[in-house]
C-alpha cells in the first residue's frame, strides 16, 4: 500500500531531512500515542536508511516532539491553545517551534487521535519529498464519520469482493490475531478513517451472538490504539432469527426490549462500539415494512437501543428499490416522507447515485430533499461496475465529481460536499462511507491500483474538497516513486481511467447494461427477467426512434425530484450535460450533439474514444519500467492487456446491439468490430 517506506532515493534531499529530524521525543504513553511514535520510528528508520533515537523529554536539537497538552509538558510549555483550539477533537498541528531555544518539530493535537493523525500527515511529507521548511500545517476533518463497509460474509466469501477472501478469520479468532488486522488498521488511520462495517450488508443474522462477538472483540481490540470504531451489519429479523420472538415488529415491546438486551450485550464485548449499519426491506432483506411500519419507525427503534451507550449510531441505508413503478428512482419517494422523522443518533447512508455505483449517474436527490435527516455519502471503492480487480479505473474523479455537484437546494453553493459537510441544512451528524475490497491478496485489493481509489475516499472524506487530481499523485508518489517522469504521465493515465471505463461500458448517459448478476460483461440485449428493473432495455430503453429513457415531465418525471433550477436544466433537452444526455430523454437518432455528430455517430465515436483511451493507458504504463517493481509492472502489463480485451467485447457487443435499432452504418474511419 502507500506506507511502504523504502530509503528516500534523492541523496541531497535524504541529507536535508536526516538534518532536519534528529530524534523523536513522545511523552504520552497510552496505546494511540504509543502507536504514533512506532509509526515515526519505523517510517523515518526506512525513509531515512538509519535508525532515529528517540526519547521522552530534553529534546535535542532538530528534534521532532509530538503530543497534546495534556499528555506533554513540552507542548503545553508552547502555549498553543489558541492554534489548537480551531482544530477540534481529530485535528493537529505540525509546526516549527523552540523548545529550550533549540528548534524542533511539532506535531501537537488537543488528543492523541490527532497527535496519531497529524504522525501520518507528517510522514506522508516526507513520503511525496515536500519541504520541511517553516512548517506550519493545521488540518482537521470535515466530516464525522470517516467509515469503511466491508460487504464480508461470514464463511469469508465477499459479496462483490475481488481481491481473495474476507481478511476477517473468523476460524482462529479470538485466538490468532493476524499481523494484517494491525495493517489494515495502520492503512486506514493514515487517511483519517475512524470506522470500519465488518460485515456484509444482507447480513447475517449470527453476527450479533456471543461467538462471533468475542472474535470480533478480538478485531476492535487491534483497531481501538487506531481509534477506527467497530460497527455491525445487522440484520433487521434478528428477533426472529434468534428464536427469540415470532416478529421484529418495531413498535411491539416485546421487540423494543429484545434490541435493547442484545445491544447492551454487543457494548459488553466491545464498549466503544460505533453503531449498528441496516440495510433494510432492500433486495430482499426484511425491515420494518414487513410489519406495516415505515424505515423511522425501524431506525429510530434500533437508535433508541443505541442511546445508553456511548455515541452509538445507527446508520440506515437508503439504497431501496422496487419494479412496481415506472422508474427505479424509489429511495426518494420512499424516504422523502419521512425528512425530520428520524432520531438524532439515524444517519441516512445514500448512495451517491439513484440507481446503483454505476460508471456514471447524476447525484441521489434524497440528498438536495432531506433537510431535516442526517445523511452521509456512500461511496464504491470495489469495481463491482468497473471490471472488478481486473480494470484500471480510478474512483477519485467519480468521487470528486459527484462531491462538487451543484444542488442549488439552498441557491449556490448547495454542493454535495457542502451538503454532507452540514453547511447547507445545518444537521448535526455528518459522514461518508466507501465500499472497499481488500482480502487475502497480497496486495490487498487485486488489482494495485484500486488502493488508489482507496486512498482518495479516506482523502476526500477528511476533505471534500481534495481533489481527484490531488489525491493521485499523492498516492503515486507513496506507493510508486517521486519520479516527475512518472508521475505526470501516471496521473494523465489515473484521471482517464474512469471516463474511459465510462466511455467503453455506457456513454452519455447511459446506464446498467451489464450481464445479470456478475455485473462484469455486458448485456444491453436483456430483455427479460424476473423483475423489469433487472433487464437493460428497462435502462437504455432503445428503439427504433432513438435511444434513452424519458425522466422529464413526459416521461416518469424524476427530474421534479431535482432543485428547480437544475430540474430545469436536466429538463431540458439542450441544456443537460450530454454526459447525462441518456439518463433524462429518449433521444432521436438524428438528434445534432455539440460535436456536430449525431446521436449515432457520437454513441459510435464515445465506445471507440474508450478503447482508445485503454490503449493509450497501455502504451503509457509500457513506459514506466525504469521507476516500478517488476512485480508490479508485469502484473499491471497484464492487466492492461484483458481490460484491452474487454472494452473491445464492451465496444462491439454495444455497438453492433443499438446498431439493430438505429439502423444505421457505423460511420467511416472506425474499426471493424469483431
Ligand atoms: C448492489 C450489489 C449487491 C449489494 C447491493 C447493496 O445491488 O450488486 O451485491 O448487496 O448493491 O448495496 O445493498
Amino acid at each position: 500500500m502507500w506506507l511502504r517506506y523504502q530509503p528516500i532515493s534523492n541523496e541531497q534531499q535524504l541529507k536535508t531531512y536526516r538534518k532536519q529530524i534528529t530524534q523523536v521525543v513522545a511523552q504520552g504513553d497510552s496505546a494511540t500515542m504509543q502507536k504514533a511514535a512506532a509509526e515515526l520510528q519505523r517510517c523515518l528508520s526506512g525513509l531515512l536508511a538509519k535508525p532515529i533515537a528517540s526519547a521522552t523529554k530534553n529534546p535535542a536539537k532538530n528534534a521532532l516532539v509530538i503530543g497534546t497538552p495534556n499528555n506533554s509538558t513540552l507542548i503545553a510549555a508552547l502555549g498553543l491553545n489558541t492554534e489548537l483550539a480551531a482544530l477540534g477533537d481529530e485535528g493537529y498541528l505540525i509546526a516549527e517551534q523552540k523548545i529550550n531555544k533549540r528548534t524542533a518539530l511539532v506535531i501537537a493535537a488537543n488528543t492523541d487521535v490527532g497527535v496519531l493523525y497529524g504522525s501520518f500527515h507528517f510522514l506522508h511529507l516526507l513520503q511525496t519529498q515536500q519541504s520541511l521548511d517553516n512548517l506550519n500545517i493545521g488540518s482537521a476533518p470535515k466530516l464525522q464519520h470517516r467509515v469503511v463497509n466491508h460487504w464480508d460474509n461470514l464463511n469469508r466469501v465477499e459479496e462483490r469482493g475481488y481481491a481473495g477472501l474476507s481478511l476477517w478469520d473468523w476460524g482462529t479468532l479470538p485466538d490468532h490475531k493476524s499481523e494484517r488486522y494491525e495493517d489494515y488498521a495502520r492503512i486506514n488511520a493514515s487517511l483519517g478513517i475512524n470506522g470500519t462495517v465488518l460485515n456484509n450488508v444482507n447480513a447475517d443474522p449470527r453476527i450479533l451472538s456471543d461467538q462471533f462477538l468475542e472474535k470480533i472483540a478480538a478485531l476492535a481490540y487491534v483497531f481501538r490504539p487506531y481509534r477506527i470504531k467497530m460497527y455491525l451489519s445487522i440484520n433487521y429479523n434478528s428477533p426472529p432469527a434468534f428464536g427469540d420472538l415470532e416478529t421484529a415488529d418495531p413498535l411491539d415491546p416485546r421487540v423494543q426490549q429484545w434490541w435493547k438486551e442484545r445491544t447492551a450485550r454487543v457494548y459488553k464485548y466491545i464498549p466503544d462500539l460505533g453503531g449498528y449499519l441496516v440495510k433494510a426491506n432492500s433486495e430482499g432483506q426484511p425491515g420494518p415494512q414487513d410489519y406495516n411500519r415505515n424505515h423511522a419507525d425501524g431506525a429510530n427503534m434500533l437508535a433508541a437501543g443505541q442511546k445508553p451507550f456511548w455515541l452509538g449510531v445507527v446508520f440506515w441505508r437508503a439504497f431501496v428499490y422496487s419494479p412496481d413503478i415506472g422508474d427505479r428512482f424509489r429511495s426518494y419517494d420512499e424516504f422523502r416522507p419521512l425528512d425530520g422523522k428520524f432520531a438524532d443518533n439515524v444517519i441516512l447512508q445514500v448512495k451517491n447515485g439513484p440507481i446503483d455505483f454505476q460508471p456514471r449517474e447524476p447525484y441521489s436527490a434524497l440528498f438536495s430533499a432531506m433537510e431535516k435527516t442526517n445523511m452521509m455519502m456512500e461511496f464504491q471503492v470495489t469495481q463491482e461496475y468497473f471490471g472488478f480487480a481486473t480494470h484500471l479505473a480510478y474512483q477519485g474523479p467519480l468521487f470528486e465529481e459527484s462531491l462538487r455537484t451543484e444542488t442549488y437546494a439552498k441557491g449556490e453553493g448547495s454542493t454535495i460536499g457542502n451538503i454532507l459537510e452540514g453547511k447547507v441544512f445545518k444537521t448535526k451528524r455528518t459522514g461518508m462511507a466507501a465500499v472497499i475490497n481488500p482480502g487475502t491478496d497480497r496486495n490487498w485489493t487485486g488489482h494495485p491500483f484500486v488502493q488508489s481509489s482507496w486512498y482518495a475516499f479516506g482523502r476526500m472524506a477528511w476533505d471534500h474538497e481534495i481533489s481527484a487530481e490531488t489525491a493521485a499523485e499523492e498516492w503515486l508518489r507513496m506507493t510508486f516513486s517521486n519520479e516527475q517522469k512518472f508521475i505526470d504521465p501516471m496521473k494523465e493515465l489515473m484521471m482517464t481511467s474512469r471516463e474511459a471505463g465510462v466511455n467503453y461500458r455506457s456513454p452519455l448517459g447511459l446506464t446498467h447494461l451489464y450481464s445479470q448478476g456478475d455485473h462484469y460483461g455486458p448485456a444491453p440485449w436483456t430483455e427479460n427477467s424476473e423483475r423489469p428493473d433487472w433487464t437493460a432495455i428497462y435502462y437504455h430503453r432503445a428503439a427504433k426512434d432513438g435511444l434513452g429513457f424519458n425522466r422529464t415531465n413526459t416521461g416518469s418525471n424524476a427530474i421534479a425530484q431535482y432543485p428547480a433550477p437544475l430540474a430545469k436544466i436536466y429538463g431540458d433537452v439542450n441544456a443537460v450535460p450530454e454526459e447525462l444526455l441518456l439518463w433524462f430523454h429518449h433521444v432521436s437518432w438524428d438528434h445534432k450533439m455539440k460535436s456536430g455528430r449525431t446521436l449515432w455517430e457520437e454513441l459510435v465515436h464515445k465506445y471507440y474514444e474508450g478503447v482508445e483511451q485503454v490503449r493509450a493507458m497501455q502504451t503509457a504504463w509500457d513506459a514506466q519500467e525504469a521507476w516500478v517493481d517488476a512485480a508490479r509492472f508485469a502484473q499491471v502489463k497484464a492487466l492492461l492487456k484483458v481490460q484491452e480485451r474487454d472494452a473491445i467485447i464492451w465496444r462491439d457487443s454495444c455497438v453492433l446491439y443499438f446498431q439493430t435499432y438505429s439502423g444505421k452504418l457505423i460511420p467511416a474511419g472506425y474499426e471493424k468490430p469483431k
